[in-house]
């Protein structure tokens, strides 16, 4: 059993994806770029699953991984987590399950991953 936490100022995502605009293909799967464009405020949802990915790591212990390893499917109802490469790996030698819950409000988005 592991936990593993994030939070992040939505404005600071927002304002470097603007900045750099492929550093979202990067940070997100096409399935996360989809469900948060369809939304009012999508780098709100884009912080929530930025958010996840670092807790995630932050559960698995992982130090070499990338951001698409951890994949958040889902929203309209409990968001569920799919790995790949490194996050699936480590996840497959702890013999572990991966849980996301998110949360946001207009300032902040938060995430907490819990491997059972
Ligand atoms: C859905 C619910 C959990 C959202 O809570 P909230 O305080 O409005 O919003 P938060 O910012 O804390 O959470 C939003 C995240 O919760 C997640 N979420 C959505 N539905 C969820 C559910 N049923 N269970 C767990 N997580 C859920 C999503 O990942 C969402 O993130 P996203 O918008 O980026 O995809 C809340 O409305 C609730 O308790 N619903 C349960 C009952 C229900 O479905 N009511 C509607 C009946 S009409």
């Amino acid at each position: 059993m592991a936990v593993g936490v994030d939070l992040l100022e939505i404005d600071r995502l927002e304002r470097a994806l603007a900045r750099r605009p492929r550093l979202a293909e990067r940070l997100f799967t096409e399935g996360e770029r989809a469900y948060a464009a369809g939304r009012g405020r999508p780098g709100q949802h884009l912080a929530a699953r930025f958010c996840a990915k670092e807790a995630v790591a932050k559960a698995l212990g992982l130090r070499v991984w990338s951001f698409r390893d951890v994949e958040v499917l889902g929203g309209d109802g409990p968001p569920r987590v799919r790995l790949h490469g490194a996050a699936a790996a480590r996840a497959a030698e702890l013999g572990v399950e991966v849980h996301v819950s998110l949360t946001h409000t207009r300032r902040d988005a938060a995430a907490v991953a819990i491997l059972a």
